[in-house]
């Protein structure tokens, strides 16, 4: 499982979906209840997990439009979403390159789009935006990026919702000696360039909250920790698998303690006795 793959995506949807912030919910609530009509931009939207989470949330008519830079993703997006409508009890077609998909409450038409948002985001159509969102993707962004996306949503008057932002804080249970360690390599590798210099990485959220803040939307914040219990195995282990190459990456000296680390942690994992808690931000804003 690679960092963006589809695999993976698929395996933390459900976490992410427990995890999102109720109150910001409710909160975006005040804004779409008295339109009919919603135009929405999601930023780096993988396979449409954040789509599938707000579809029935929004209602109305929705009018999406999905960026990412990852074609394959894209492309698997059509086929994760015709699952989701007969189960959701959605009707889906496809009509002059849209997806339109429609149930009791809301009618959506649904296009993607393939572009490098560290390259193009002054490109994008905020002008007709409502709503522009995007899960799990500020962390990967720098200081400019996201000094830029707020200035254009406060700018177009767009209302912002990023859930999902790392925020560094991280607990296991039972925990290990080493936790801290790996934790700290973790946190310094998150800083890394992911494509759009220098990365926010855990600061990244609270950071987008504050800019925004200033430029004088009304902003919302809340945390969206995922809070994993021994039941959810899989999800740990592709934690752990993942977290392990990442702090030897970013510090080679301390491949032995990280390796005895990943050992010890799975097999924990596959004892049934972890529980893991992944800290994370959404942020709301509205516009003032
Ligand atoms: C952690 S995934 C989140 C995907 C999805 N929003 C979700 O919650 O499942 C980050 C997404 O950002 C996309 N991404 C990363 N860098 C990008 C870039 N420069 N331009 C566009 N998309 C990018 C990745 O392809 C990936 O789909």
């Amino acid at each position: 499982m690679t960092g963006f793959s589809e695999s993976w995506l698929t395996l933390r949807e459900p976490a992410d979906n427990a995890a999102r912030s109720k109150t910001l919910e409710r909160e975006l609530e005040s804004l779409v209840q008295p339109q009919r009509e919603l135009n929405i931009l999601d930023l780096g939207c993988g396979t449409g997990s954040n789509l599938r989470y707000l579809l029935p949330r929004l209602g109305h008519q929705q009018h999406w439009t999905l960026f990412d830079n990852d074609a394959a993703l894209l492309a698997s997006l059509p086929n994760l979403l015709s699952q989701w409508a007969n189960t959701y009890g959605a009707t889906m077609r496809l009509e002059n390159n849209s997806i339109v998909l429609q149930a009791p409450g809301f009618d959506a038409t649904i296009h993607t789009i393939a572009i490098d948002l560290a390259k193009q985001l002054p490109s994008l159509p905020l002008g007709s935006a409502d709503l522009v969102t995007g899960s799990a993707l500020l962390d990967l962004t720098s200081r400019y990026w996201l000094d830029t996306l707020a200035t254009l949503c406060v700018e177009n008057r767009c209302a912002t919702l990023f859930v999902l932002n790392y925020d560094g804080e991280v607990h296991w249970t039972p925990s290990l000696i080493d936790d801290q360690l790996v934790l700290q390599q973790l946190n310094e590798h998150q800083l890394r360039d992911k494509g759009f210099g220098a990365a926010m990485g855990p600061n990244a959220g609270a950071y987008f909250a504050q800019q925004l803040q200033i430029l004088g939307a009304s902003v919302f914040t809340d945390k969206s920790d995922w809070i994993t219990t021994p039941a959810q195995n899989q999800l740990q282990r592709a934690i752990v698998d993942g977290w392990a190459p990442a702090a030897i990456e970013q510090n080679p000296s301390l491949s032995t303690s990280v390796e005895q680390w990943q050992m010890q942690r799975i097999q924990q994992i596959d004892n049934g006795e972890s529980t893991l808690q992944v800290g994370h931000l959404d942020v709301l804003s509205l516009p003032a």
